[in-house]
């Protein structure tokens, strides 16, 4: 490697000064760090002069190492005058760069704790090629290496990545934004006993050769990059979906999920044709930080949702949802967030009433919006900004913009633009913004002139208080109401149960399914004491829950009243699951509780089995430092 020859433009930000980068090299191989710009997206060095179309990825996975060897090689256009092209890395190690295959010179940006390092290849506005030689690092932010203990089968290791928001950067030197579409292959090597899958055409068996290859012919942005290496075995659900899970999880996994087709079918039957081809869905190991990440064509799920009853199956709704809000038509910048995540809620609310009908939906509705109450009240009193639908994340991590405001606040608002104008004309105008915008970007701006053009009248518009609803905080006065019949009978059963002692009738109680105990606990007032809860304990069997769901609600009000018999669950649950939905609520009951030092000493067992994503969230609210724990 040589150092990098600063072009006049660029000399006015250098800082003169070769420091080493994150990966040990001597001084004489050490790129040259340079003062960078983000572009167009507050969190991408990408500048619009030069950007990628096509990715051709050459990988080798090496579990010893626990690091992932590869040469990207990117077909890229530029316009007129481009001098450069700048791309994301995040503790990459990069070995070599070919222009045209030209060997040539580069030079990284400091390193930022959000970002990463732009690196930046000087290119004349007639390159076609980039090829970028690496390693990944230790602290691949995206890749979680388990170790055999941590898998079902406890036999073989996984690997996974999460690549959403800005940690495709951590195992892809890319374009990381939302903004930068581009089609991929890919060539990967892994153990020869293990199945490689992507974001892309899968493989359905093992080969001899342990090489697999991958196609993703529809651009796609970089977030959507994933990798799942694991002893997975394939079990189809019809024709074109199906489920790829360890062989301990395969049968339970494809029981669950048999309604995958049915929803494919309603999905495409209110907002036009599955564009991806295949429909799969791969159950991860428990340390996977989210329920459900979108990848094209192949959904990671936590098998958090496996309850044995297809009660958590809304997850999959909304992953599936997403084929159409955020992966056919994205979000512009992580600022925008709520164009994905709020149409995606409420596609997921309509998969659900039209596979189970209104009434189930509508229990689902009711729960989101308790929800989204309590978050925004919380929000206003630390963070009101983040109560807007339009974020400002610029210098920020993305992952602070993850609340239930774009979700939810999102779903609301197209919610309230459905009753205004009604279920037909709303449903026709998704359709056509899916079918006009696919496979391009949006930002929230160009969505607003949209719903202007083809939707809402100037009244409409108004009286919905579209402005409002995006740019200021909190929750607007015309927030849709939900009303559940079927909660209505809960709350009833509750409030008896409170003022008079006298549990649900075994007649009611019987009948209720995962949502309505889950608002049956949700409802439990502050005051609910130890004995209570005992006496509820005993007669539905709370603590025992193998339902997910069940279990983190329940530890909210147990942990609050100090309910000891609930704490053992607490920590195999807090050990054995990584979904940082989970596990926030449940260390802030905790400490609310002036329970910190069971807090602490369950997370020092748990945090080795949690993936970045969720430590990093945890190591801030158990102000953890880092510096002194190993991860
Ligand atoms: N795309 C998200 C997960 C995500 C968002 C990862 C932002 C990283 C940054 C996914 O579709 C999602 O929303 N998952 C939810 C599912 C739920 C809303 C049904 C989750 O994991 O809880
Ligand atoms: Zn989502």
């Amino acid at each position: 490697m040589r150092i990098k020859s600063l072009s006049a433009g660029l000399l006015a930000f250098a800082l003169f000064s070769c420091q080493n980068t994150n990966t040990p090299k001597t001084e004489d191989e050490s790129p040259m760090l340079v003062e960078m710009k983000t572009g167009a997206d507050p969190h991408s060095y990408a500048q619009e002069n030069a950007v990628v179309k096509s990715l051709a990825w050459d990988a080798e996975v090496n579990f010893e190492q626990k690091q992932i060897s590869a040469t990207a090689t990117w077909d890229i256009e530029t316009k007129a005058g481009a001098e450069a092209i700048y791309f994301d890395i995040f503790d990459l190690a990069i070995e070599k760069v070919l222009v045209d295959g030209a060997e040539t010179d580069f030079s990284l940006s400091p390193f930022d704790e959000h970002l990463g390092q732009g690196l930046h290849i000087p290119i004349s506005d007639q390159a076609k090629q980039v090829s970028i030689t690496y390693k990944t690092g230790d602290n691949a932010r995206a890749l979680q290496w388990l170790d055999a203990e941590q898998t079902a089968g406890k036999q073989k290791p996984f690997l996974f990545t999460q690549s959403q928001a800005i940690l495709a950067r951590s195992w892809v030197p890319t374009q990381d934004s939302p903004g930068i579409r581009f089609t991929y292959s890919a060539k990967v090597k892994v153990p020869q006993d293990m199945l490689a899958l992507m974001s892309a055409s899968n493989p359905q068996e093992r080969n001899e050769t342990g090489v697999y290859e991958f196609s993703m012919p529809q651009a796609i942005p970089s977030y959507l990059l994933a990798l799942a290496v694991g002893d997975v075995y394939f079990e189809s659900i019809s024709e074109r979906t199906g489920v790829y899970a360890e062989a301990s999880l395969l049968d339970t996994s494809a029981y669950e999920f048999a309604d995958l087709e049915k929803m494919v079918q309603a999905a495409e039957g209110l907002y036009g044709p599955y564009a991806w081809g295949r429909y799969d869905l791969i159950v991860l190991p428990p340390s996977f930080p989210f329920g459900g990440m979108e990848n094209p064509r192949l959904t990671f799920a936590t098998p958090t949702i496996l309850a044995g009853d297809r009660s958590l199956v809304s997850l999959v709704a909304h992953e599936l949802a997403h084929s159409w809000s955020g992966n056919l038509v994205t979000n512009a910048t992580w600022d925008d967030f709520w164009l994905n995540e709020g149409f995606t809620v409420y596609f997921e609310h309509r998969i659900m009433e039209a596979v189970y009908g209104k009434e189930y939906s509508e229990m689902l509705a009711s729960l989101t919006r308790a929800g989204l109450e309590e978050d925004a009240a919380e929000m206003l009193k630390d963070i009101p900004n983040d109560t807007k639908l339009k974020l400002d994340l610029t210098g920020r991590n993305p992952d602070d913009g993850v609340t239930s405001i774009p979700y939810d606040k999102g779903y609301f608002f197209l919610r309230l633009m459905e009753e205004t104008v009604g279920r037909e004309r709303f449903d026709e105008f998704l359709k056509n913004y899916f079918q006009t915008n696919k496979f391009s970007v949006m930002t929230t701006e160009e969505f607003i002139d949209y719903l202007r053009a083809n939707l809402l009248s100037e009244e409409e518009f108004k009286s919905i208080g579209v402005k409002s609803w995006i740019y200021e905080i909190g929750l607007p006065d015309n927030l849709p109401t939900v009303s559940s019949n079927r909660f209505a009978t809960v709350s009833e059963a509750l409030d008896t149960y409170l003022n008079k002692g006298t549990l649900p009738a075994a007649s009611l109680s019987d009948k209720w399914t995962t949502h309505e105990w889950l608002h049956f606990i949700n409802s439990l007032p502050e005051t609910i004491n130890k004995e209570q809860l005992a006496e509820l304990d005993a007669a539905y069997g709370f603590t025992a829950s193998g339902n997910s769901e069940i279990s983190a609600a329940w530890f909210q009000p147990t942990i609050a009243a100090a309910y000891e018999a609930v704490y053992p669950k607490v920590e195999s649950f807090l050990i054995s699951v990584g979904r940082r939905k989970f596990l926030t609520p449940t260390y802030k009951a905790m400490l609310d509780a002036g329970q910190a030092e069971m807090a602490n000493n369950i997370y020092a067992k748990a945090r080795p089995n949690y993936h970045a994503v969720s430590r990093e969230t945890l190591d801030a609210l158990l102000e953890v430092d880092k510096k002194t724990t190993k991860s």
